[in-house]
């Protein structure tokens, strides 16, 4: 991976979550770090709140899986894990590094080189072929000269990506001549296209039948177990939280281990006055 180098000459040493670690495994890096976010939508005369102070920590190397119902919110929260959106309060770290308070076009240039994202519904541009699709985020991130510098090895590592998913054949077709289980596909190695160190994934799998489901989960896995793709992922769907390494839910705007049954169980899981941190589980 060749990481961005406008991003790396400000990244500290790694910061270590022993919290996100089993007794004895070596320490994992946290690369995602969310503390106190708070997020509300104003509709009219309305304001809906709903990110209420959701903490969390990705570390490096997991396959993380946010689970929680309709409209609780995980997109959002996504969203603003990922930068695509900001939130009213609270702190994103990236890398050890505050990154709530960056102005737009530096949270744009963290987006495009240290984030990718994968969509439900897919969001390919429909005119552009495969290739051209995978290629965009190399596009926007490298502009003008940069851009022409990189081409030739941006198209090779974007047929490279386009191999990875199993697409190679399809490189040429646009997305309407492709299936969903493909576009998703082409959505996965163009997400992948930049290197990111974090993918972030909503509800990948959301918009497909059960056996395409299945191919495109394996995909994910096989990111995680043959490159140690770090992912988080929302997701309805049960044989993914089954096969993540944490399970984790969004529950009344705040990030739970599991939707609690009592009262009791929440108080737990309250966030530690100290640190601020809501405590999460490894398995
Ligand atoms: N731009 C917006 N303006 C107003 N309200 C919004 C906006 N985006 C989201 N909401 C509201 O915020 C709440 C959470 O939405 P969000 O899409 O994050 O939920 P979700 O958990 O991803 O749901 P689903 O599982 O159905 O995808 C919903 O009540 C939604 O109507
Ligand atoms: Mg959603």
């Amino acid at each position: 991976m060749t990481p961005d180098p406008a991003l790396d000459a400000e990244t500290p040493p790694p910061a270590d979550d022993p919290s996100a670690r089993a007794p004895g495994a070596p320490a994992r890096r946290v690369v995602l770090c969310a503390r106190g976010l708070r997020k509300s939508f104003r509709m009219g005369p309305h304001r809906v709140e709903v990110l209420k102070g959701a903490d969390l920590d990705v570390s490096e190397g997991e396959v993380l899986a946010i689970l929680g119902s309709s409209g609780s919110g995980k997109s959002t929260f996504l969203h603003v894990l990922g930068l695509l959106d900001r939130a009213d309060e609270g702190t994103i770290q990236f890398e050890g590094r505050d990154r709530a308070s960056l102005s737009s076009g530096e949270r744009a240039a963290i987006r495009g080189a240290a984030i990718g994202f994968v969509f439900q519904f897919y969001h390919l541009l429909p005119e552009l072929t495969a290739l051209e699709n995978v290629l965009l985020p190399t596009m926007i991130l490298r502009r003008g000269g940069a851009w022409r510098a990189e081409r030739a090895a941006a198209r090779a590592r974007a047929a490279a990506a386009l191999e990875r998913v199993g697409l190679a054949a399809r490189a040429g077709h646009r997305p309407s001549q492709l299936s969903g289980g493909e576009r998703q596909r082409v959505a996965i190695a163009r997400a992948l296209q930049n290197r990111p160190r974090v993918l972030l994934c909503d509800e990948p799998t959301g918009n497909l039948d059960g056996r395409t489901a299945a191919d495109v989960a394996r995909l994910l896995w096989d990111l995680n177990a043959v490159e140690g793709q770090t992912l988080v992922v929302v997701t309805h769907d049960p044989a993914i939280a089954a096969r993540a390494h944490r399970v984790v839910h969004l529950v009344d705007g705040r990030i739970v281990e599991a939707p609690a049954a009592d009262a009791s169980v929440v108080a737990a899981r309250e966030p530690d006055p100290g640190t601020g941190a809501t405590p999460v589980t490894t398995p």
